[in-house]
């Protein structure tokens, strides 16, 4: 292997930069020329990169959002797409990609190789944690602490003005960010697309909370809630139905995604990205760098891609009984 190409791709996730950056470094520890291209798969396509040396990486380690930009390709989708990135990734010269995203990230990668026998790395960055082979994925815990930083302010105004608040997170389909905000923040009820509890169990539960005295409330929702209504249409049924409830609606939107990475994302960062150096190197393909039980390990790609990483559901029990 003597160049290798990384780019990021789907929704950016802090801690995407610091991940940047250790790839280059270790490619220049290695000696091994390292490009960058420019919007993940489209950069490729368009044949949209830069040479990047151990100096061109420097101070972007504490920044949110990621040097290279990101893009979810459409033309990649097809096969023409994906012919044409390859002409240009061997015209380039680089022999080997990393790419540093989510699921769609590593279907286009696995496809990559598959059709044009161009190897690939994968490394898990996404702030909804959902991808099987890795206990974490970069830009989670990140975003887990802006959640629930912003809902303790939340919890503010809401106790000031006795009110009940229902907060959307986002996740896509996954509920590990309403999970571990909402234990995090304390919240009343947490509601996940991976279990649904039903209306009639959030009217109970939130009744008792005003019998037990509570004054405010907060309800975490996940963006992929499968409880039949979208979080405001959730907030006027309650109000209909337990007219004491003076009930708001914060949607947290792409707040999640920014921001400065935490110090656990950019050693996740670092540690994954130094190992899909190293495992090019070493002659490895069509992986993807996990960390499990706190040591980095690889999985196929389609390994991966075929196995649900799940929730712990433990965590609902848990919520349940703090929330009395
Ligand atoms: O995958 C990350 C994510 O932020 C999801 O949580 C969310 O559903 C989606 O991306 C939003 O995508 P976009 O930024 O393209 O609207």
């Amino acid at each position: 292997i003597k160049k290798i190409g990384v780019l990021t791709s789907g929704g950016d996730a802090p801690g995407m930069n610091a991940a940047i950056r250790a790839v280059v470094r270790a490619c220049a520890y290695y000696q091994t020329e390292c490009v960058g291209f420019y919007r993940g798969f489209q950069g490729v396509i368009e044949g949209d990169f830069v040479a990047l040396n151990a100096r061109s990486v420097r101070n972007i380690l504490p920044y949110g959002g990621t040097i290279l930009q990101s893009a979810r390709s459409r033309e990649f989708m097809t096969k023409e797409g994906r012919a044409k990135a390859a002409a240009k990734i061997k015209e380039a010269e680089v022999d080997a990609v990393i790419l540093i995203g989510g699921d769609g990230t590593f279907r286009g990668g696995l496809a990559l190789s598959e059709e044009h026998g161009i190897p690939c790395i994968g490394v898990p960055g996404t702030i909804d944690n959902d991808i099987s082979g890795t206990n974490f994925t970069i830009g989670y815990d990140t975003a887990l602490n802006t959640v629930v930083d912003a809902i303790d302010k939340i919890r503010d105004t809401a106790s000031s003005h006795n009110r009940l608040f229902f907060v959307e997170v986002m996740g896509r389909d996954a509920g590990f960010i309403a999970l571990n905000s909402g234990i995090g923040a304390g919240a009343e009820e947490i509601l996940i697309p991976e279990e649904d509890l039903g209306l009639e169990r959030l009217l109970n539960s939130l009744e008792r909370s005003r019998r037990s005295g509570k004054t405010s409330s907060i309800v975490v929702v996940s963006e992929g809630d499968k409880i039949g209504k979208n979080v405001f249409e959730l907030a006027e049924y309650v109000k209909e139905n337990l007219p004491y409830y003076d009930a708001k609606v914060t949607v947290l939107g792409h707040i999640q995604r920014g921001g400065k990475p935490t110090c656990f994302d950019r050693v996740l960062a670092s540690r994954l990205c130094v190992k899909a150096v190293e495992l090019l190197m070493d002659g490895n393909r069509d992986v993807m760098v996990g960390l499990v039980n706190n040591d980095i390990v690889y999985t196929s790609i389609s390994k991966a891609l075929k196995t649900e990483h799940t929730v712990n559901k433990d965590l609902l029990r848990i919520s349940d009984i703090l929330s009395t």
